[in-house]
């Protein structure tokens, strides 16, 4: 069992590890779906969670906290390349604030010739300039400010807002934190509401048009940007320029957090898919999460990951099974259930050594899940153990992980059990209650019937046509989104 443990364990590891992997890094792009194992430049306090999080600001007063790529981008270059000014990026940002209504101070993605900014205080002068260095054109700087205090001396609007900055935190314009939605009505965000909200800022060039575009992460890009500036960067930047975020507490302070950023200078920024975020953690305001997401990352099996983790289901050793994500798909239903669900199957085959589905057996056996229980009922469940464990194990536990595996794969998403009293029950600290040999006394009807094993048994199963079959539709599916 130990091992058993271990081995699952380790999947949950290698997923995790594998989930925010930045996707694409060269020289004029980069992606991070969460921080975990970035190299960023880090300053003041801000610091990486465990979980791939980005904290600019926690709650301490007048502080700074500074993340910068750590490698310039060409931005000014003499040569005739006429895409060096234009670049596209989004990021989805959290302020969560110490006292409800008042923020503390905010957050401005910065492009600036260097990651040292010498003599910057914090408070409404965001880690970017002091008193002195303000509004000097030696500086260099474009910033958009994400503002959550209202600074007579800049002419803020209100303490809600986004701005165009530059060199100057007076800003050159600026909207209350809104989007147009598709009816084209305008609709107002808090900035410090603790909600996270997406960022899209695009430059082109050519037309000389900075854009930026504020939206709640649920919502895809809306059509017309909040800002539209028109402004020729090339009187502003360097050619060898940083970007990165830059955040400051006052005597109000607020956690500032980016939990995603994507950075293109070839063409527009990639999407951050939003469902591989890492999560913000419990507190007023943002969703609780189960205990097991804390602990593991807010985890989803995301068929990205296991493609990749398995070299395209080549190796089918890894797993045992390329089918495992075909018969997921079946479910249409996920979240944290479908992540139960997934892990359920995942149990079964880690103990019966076969895969969810193999149409080569005798039709009784064809469906695990199904095999599974009627073993059950019958007082006959070690009959489905792996015979290649030469009945090494202890019988309670492989008893334990298959009914696990099956109360994981109820029909009923409701009544599966939690992530949490999963690894409870695997980790010995939870009884498994008292199950009914009747199956069907909890719910517990066979999965299978013609039409869903057609389903399944008509799903290709080369790893080309897996990826094209399952990217739509398991990772959609698997991420609940
Ligand atoms: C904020 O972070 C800094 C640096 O990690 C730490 O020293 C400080 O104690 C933190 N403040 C709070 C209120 O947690
Ligand atoms: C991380 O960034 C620093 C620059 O800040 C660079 O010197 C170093 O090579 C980078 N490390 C990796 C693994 O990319
Ligand atoms: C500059 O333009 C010329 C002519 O269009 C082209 O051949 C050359 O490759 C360009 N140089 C750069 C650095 O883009
Ligand atoms: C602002 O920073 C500059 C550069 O470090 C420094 O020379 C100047 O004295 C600072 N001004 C104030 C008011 O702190
Ligand atoms: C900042 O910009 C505003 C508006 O353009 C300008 O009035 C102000 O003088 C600038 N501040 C400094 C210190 O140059
Ligand atoms: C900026 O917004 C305007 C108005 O919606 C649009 O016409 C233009 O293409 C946008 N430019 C970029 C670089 O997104
Ligand atoms: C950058 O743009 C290119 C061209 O559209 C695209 O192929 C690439 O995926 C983008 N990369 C990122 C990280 O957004």
């Amino acid at each position: 069992m130990a091992a058993l443990l271990r081995a699952l364990h380790f999947v949950l590891a290698l997923l995790i590890s594998l989930r925010n992997l930045a996707l694409a890094q060269d020289i004029n792009q980069f992606f991070y779906n969460g921080f975990k194992g970035a190299n960023l430049s880090l300053d003041g306090i801000a610091s990486i969670h465990p979980n791939g999080l980005l904290e600019l600001t926690n709650a301490s007063k007048q502080q700074i906290g500074q993340a910068f790529f750590p490698f310039p981008f060409h931005f000014n270059t003499l040569s005739n390349n006429s895409r060096s000014l234009s670049f596209s990026t989004n990021f989805v940002f959290a302020m969560v604030p110490e006292s409800p209504m008042r923020g503390g101070h905010g957050i401005a993605f910065t492009i600036s010739p260097s990651t040292e900014f010498n003599g910057a205080t914090a408070t409404q002068y965001l880690g970017l300039f002091n008193s002195t260095t303000i509004g000097l054109s030696s500086n260099h700087l474009l910033a958009i400010e994400l503002d959550a205090v209202r600074s007579p001396e800049f002419g803020d609007i209100n303490d809600n807002h986004v701005g165009i900055d530059v060199n100057n935190l007076t800003s050159i314009q600026s909207a209350p934190a809104s989007y147009f939605s598709e009816h084209g009505g305008n609709e107002i965000l808090q900035l410090i509401s603790g909600d996270p909200m997406q960022v899209w800022i695009d430059y082109d060039e050519m037309d000389k048009l900075l854009n930026v575009t504020l939206a709640p992460v649920s919502i895809t890009k809306p059509r017309k940007p909040l800002l539209s500036t028109s402004i020729d960067l090339s009187l502003v930047l360097l050619d060898s320029m940083y970007v990165g975020f830059s955040s400051s507490t006052g005597s109000v302070s607020s956690h500032h957090y980016i939990l995603g950023w994507s950075f293109n200078k070839s063409g527009k920024a990639q999407s951050l898919g939003i469902s591989k975020l890492p999560s913000l953690p419990p507190g007023r305001n943002s969703k609780v999460r189960e205990d097991w997401e804390q602990q593991y990352g807010p985890q989803r099996f995301l068929y990205k990951d296991l493609y990749k983790a398995t070299k395209g289901f080549k190796d089918k050793e890894l797993l045992g099974t390329g089918g495992f994500w075909k018969e997921i798909t079946r479910t249409g239903k996920a979240t944290t259930s479908g992540d139960v669900f997934a892990f359920g199957t995942f149990m079964l085959e880690v103990a019966c050594g076969r895969r969810p589905v193999e149409s080569e057996r005798s039709p009784e056996e064809v469906v695990l899940v199904d095999w599974v229980l009627e073993c059950w009922k019958r007082g006959a469940i070690l009959g489905t153990v792996d015979p290649r464990l030469n009945g090494n194990y202890e019988v309670k536990e492989v008893e334990l992980v298959l009914k696990l595996g099956l109360l994981c794969n109820h029909r009923t998403p409701e009544a599966r059990p939690s992530m949490r009293q999963v690894v409870q029950f695997l980790d010995g600290d939870s009884t498994l209650p008292g199950i009914p040999v009747n199956g069907a006394g909890i719910g517990l009807v066979p999965v299978s019937n013609e039409a869903s094993r057609d389903h399944v048994l008509t799903i290709p199963v080369s790893s080309d046509d897996v990826s094209s079959y399952c990217l739509s539709d398991c990772e959609s599916i698997l991420s609940g989104r």
